[in-house]
């Protein structure tokens, strides 16, 4: 046999090369090439190489009968809106998150929830394979969570040729968890178990099976520091749905984030609280986020939200102090950056509030991350009232995008909004103008489901209204002015 050369491939994108370079061509990225096997003398997967002669491919109508069995939801309501309704038998689902997020612990639950109650015949077989944890550790926290009856079955396995064939047998299993792909290998490449390659070439031969005999695979990806599900883009790919579990590490709050579904929307979330007993479901998140608001105080205002079909409700915190240093220090959890920059850019551009100087800390509380534009006038909300140390009304909730000449404008399903605001107990609401479509007359009130709607034009109005009420105390820097314009 002719010597084959090897192989670089970037451990990020996938992308292959002949030789090494420390900086991938394929995705920029830095200290990702690693050297792997040749491909030519390892066929990838476990793929049987018999030379068949070619077959007609039949074609079948659209509107044919829906075939296959239904979906199977588990009954943890949070786990199943997320996914869309259930897990679709024959699909793979890839559920990634930092470690020690509670992957292995919301798979476990859900699989026991799958499984039913022991001596149940209805339900799917349940296999747990775990390539991190001995079956004795499994168990320990299966009893942990009070489990340890559900007729889920347990395994210790990292070679895909040996739970391959062990899925193939007779017994068809419902649904399998492997945990986690990253320490599964097939053994006709050479690479380490969590390089490109391998995680490649068992999620492959796994999702293969998955389809072929009917099962529904869920797969845990761990994530890089960057947030990615490491190894290769490629698997996001090969799923059919890819899950994500965030929350910050202090916080209880664990949130389930479809990223991408082929049989369900995309932007559902599902909200739970780790507790000593596992994870609990959250079914009504606004009231938790908001639990530990402390009323009239400065640089916090109540945004509402919406997380795919689900209002929520959570408190956006500013903090505007003095700053020493040349560049003042800007700090943001729980939402993006460049955003709160042109919030702030717009603030001092458009309404003339001096913050070039001054430290600016933004949070949202209880470890959501919010994503949403509509968040904007909630951000610009509590950064002028901590600019200005005027509190924004307690009950008050605020939702609107900024414009970069500083217009606030119309959001998406306001009403759902209002509505969940008046269910928690708000009687005032901070918007942007009703957007009237063409034809459409504008409507006398707009509806507020009760609540005392104040309509916002431009983010200067907002400043106005903080100004107009001035400071409660004297402002740490004398002479300066913090609140102008309007
Ligand atoms: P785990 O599911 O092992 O995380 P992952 O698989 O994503 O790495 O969860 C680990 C953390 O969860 C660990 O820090 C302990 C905590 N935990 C609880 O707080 N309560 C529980 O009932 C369980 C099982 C875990
Ligand atoms: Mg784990």
């Amino acid at each position: 046999m002719a010597k084959t050369h090897a192989r670089y491939v970037c451990q990020s994108c996938g992308a292959a090369s002949t030789r090494w370079s420390g900086r991938c061509d394929g995705c920029g990225g830095w200290n990702t090439v690693v050297e792997e096997a040749p491909r030519e003398s390892a066929p990838g997967g476990l793929g049987t190489a018999s030379r068949r002669r070619s077959r007609n491919i039949e074609f079948a109508s659209m509107d044919g009968p829906a075939e296959g069995a239904p979906r199977r939801a588990c009954g943890i309501a949070e786990f199943d809106r997320v996914c869309g309704g259930g897990l679709v038998p024959g699909s793979a689902i890839l559920i990634g998150g930092d470690p020690g997020i509670g992957k292995s612990t919301l798979l476990l639950q859900v699989v026991a929830a799958l499984a039913g109650p022991a001596g149940s015949t209805a339900a799917p077989a349940c296999l747990y394979i775990s390539g991190e944890e001995a079956v004795e550790q499994l168990r320990l926290r299966a009893r942990r969570l009070g489990l340890a009856q559900a007729p889920v079955l347990l395994a210790t396995a990292t070679a895909v040729r040996d739970i391959a064939a062990s899925l193939d047998a007779a017994e068809t299993p419902g649904i399998v968890v492997i945990d986690s792909i990253q320490t599964m290998f097939v053994d006709s490449l050479d690479s380490a178990p969590g390089t490109v390659s391998q995680v490649r070439a068992s999620a492959q031969e796994l999702i293969r099976l998955a389809k072929r005999r009917g099962f529904t695979v869920l797969l845990v990806g761990h994530v890089t520091k960057d947030g990615q599900i490491a190894g290769p883009k490629v698997l996001e790919h090969m799923v059919d749905a890819v899950l994500s579990f965030e929350g910050e590490r202090g916080h209880q709050f664990r949130i389930l984030r479809a990223t991408k579904n082929r049989y369900g929307p995309t932007d559902e979330i599902g909200v739970f609280e780790m507790t000593d007993r596992g994870l609990m479901e959250v079914p009504n998140p606004s009231a938790l986020f908001l639990a530990e608001r402390r009323g009239n105080v400065s640089g916090s205002a109540v945004f509402a939200g919406l997380e795919g079909t689900r209002p929520v409700l959570v408190e956006v915190q500013a903090l505007v102090s003095p700053s020493s240093l040349a560049t003042p220090r800007r700090a943001v959890i729980g939402w993006d950056a460049g955003r709160l920059a042109m919030v702030l850019a717009v603030l001092e551009a458009r309404c003339g509030l001096a913050l070039a100087g001054r430290e600016v800390y933004l949070n949202v509380a209880g470890g959501l991350r919010v994503s949403e534009p509509a968040a904007d006038l909630a951000v610009a909300a509590a950064l002028v009232s901590a600019a200005s140390d005027q509190p924004v009304p307690a009950e008050m909730v605020v939702f609107g995008e900024i414009g970069l000449s500083g217009e606030v404008r119309a959001v998406s399903q306001p009403e759902v909004r209002l509505k969940e605001a008046a269910k928690l107990g708000f009687t005032r609401a901070l918007v942007p103008p009703r957007r009237t479509r063409p034809g459409e007359k504008p409507k006398e009130k707009p509806e507020g489901g009760g609540l005392e709607i104040q309509e916002i034009a431009h983010l200067q109005d907002l400043v106005a209204r903080f100004a107009a009420e001035g400071p409660r105390r004297q402002s740490q820097e004398p002479g300066r002015r913090t609140v102008g314009g309007g």
